[in-house]
Formats: structure tokens, sequence, C-alpha cells
């Protein structure tokens, strides 16, 4: 397909879409909010005063959805786009998988925390299986620093694409959490392959 014929099919999309028309009566900056939303409804994970980091954060859907239950905590959301500010939400500017910036997210609660979620992805290139490994690794970096810096009755949360990679996450989480569950939102685009892995309590 031409590539003006499949950004028309996007825009049409986007108009069509009641997340995205939900957004922006909601004040919500992406309509990934609402995803956030219906997993916490789901797993109940959000309470007042707790410590939550917020991986791929831009433009900050999930980190206003976090200021709204998090009342008295602290909020860190880190991407390699800058973030316009939000009131309580503390950021950070760079890339998760670079040491340096791991070392600022430690340096910045200086204690175990109780929430990290992940919504990372990199740029689409169109082909599925690419984009859905690479997001895939982003995840099982994602768990390994969630093994360093949850509370062990901690909570994480990730974007995963289904694909190869797959059965590794699945795998690897297994092994690092008791509990391990798949969930898709109804929010989540029905013809996309993501789906969210929400995993409690590290095994130690
Ligand atoms: C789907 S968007 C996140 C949307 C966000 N949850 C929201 O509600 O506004 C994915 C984000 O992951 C970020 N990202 C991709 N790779 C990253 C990395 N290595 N480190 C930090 N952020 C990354 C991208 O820049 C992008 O902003």
């Amino acid at each position: 397909m031409k590539k003006n014929k499949v950004s028309k099919n996007w825009i049409n999309k986007q108009k069509r879409d009641i997340y995205v028309r939900e957004s922006k009566i909601q004040g919500y900056r992406s309509r990934s909010a609402f995803k956030l939303i219906e997993i916490d409804k789901k797993f109940n994970f959000f309470k007042k005063n707790i410590k939550f980091l917020d991986l791929g954060g831009a433009p900050g859907g999930w980190a206003q959805v976090a200021t709204k239950n998090i009342k008295n905590g602290k909020i860190l959301s880190v991407d390699i786009k800058p973030i316009e500010p939000i009131d309580n939400v503390d950021f950070l500017i760079g890339d998760f998988t670079d040491f340096q910036i791991q070392k600022k997210i430690f340096n910045y609660f200086n204690t175990k925390i109780d929430l990290l979620v992940s919504d990372m992805a990199p740029n689409t290139t169109g082909n599925k299986n690419i984009d859905s490994l690479a997001t895939g690794n982003l995840c099982i970096l994602a768990i390994d620093f969630a093994s360093k810096i949850l509370k062990d009755n901690g909570v994480f949360v990730s974007k995963i694409f289904m694909g190869s990679v797959f059965e590794e996450i699945r795998l690897k989480a297994q092994k690092v959490f008791k509990n391990v569950k798949i969930f898709k939102p109804s929010s989540s685009r029905k013809e996309s392959k993501e789906n969210y892995i929400i995993c409690k309590n590290l095994s130690n």
C-alpha cells in the first residue's frame, strides 16, 4: 500500500476510534491512558502512597493516570522523548537500556519501589516480526530491572506483542515472579498483537 493511503487510513481510523475521542474529552494525552485504567481495574495495583516508575512514558498518558491514583507517593516517567510537565510527576529523558539512565533511576528512588510499568515500544518498522521482537527485548530488559528495583510484593506491567519472543518472555517472567498473567484491554486495538503481561510478587 502507498504511504499516503496508509496515513489516510490511519487518520480515518483515529477519527472513528472512541478512545481517541474520549481521551480528548477527558484531557488524556494518549488513548493508551485507557489501557492502564483498564489493567488497574482488573488487577488493582494503584494505591495512594506508592513509588511508581513509568518506562516509555511519552507523551504522558500513563503518568496522568498515575497522578489521579497516587497521592503522596513518588512518580518517575522515563522516555527517550521529552514529556510536557505534569503536576507531581518527575521526568528523566534518556534511553532506558543505557546503564547510566538505570543508575539515575535507582538514585532517584533510593529505595525499592511498588510498581513498575513499561509501555516502551520502539518506532514501528512496518515489519510485525521485527517490531514484536524489538518490543519483546525491551520487556525482557524491564523484567531484569524489575527484579532489582521492585519490593518483594511489587507489581510489574509491560506491553508485549504476541510473536516469536512471547514464550521467552513468559518463561522469564515465571522465573522472576510468582504470579504472571496476560491481559488484553478492550482499549487495545483488536487487530493489534499487543497484549500486557502483569506480574506480582518476586520469587527471590
Ligand atoms: C506507546 S508509547 C508510550 C505511551 C505512554 N504510555 C502514554 O500513555 O503516553 C512508547 C514510548 O516508548 C518510548 N521508548 C522506546 N524505546 C525506549 C527506550 N529504550 N527507553 C525509553 N523509552 C523508550 C518511545 O519513545 C515512546 O514514547
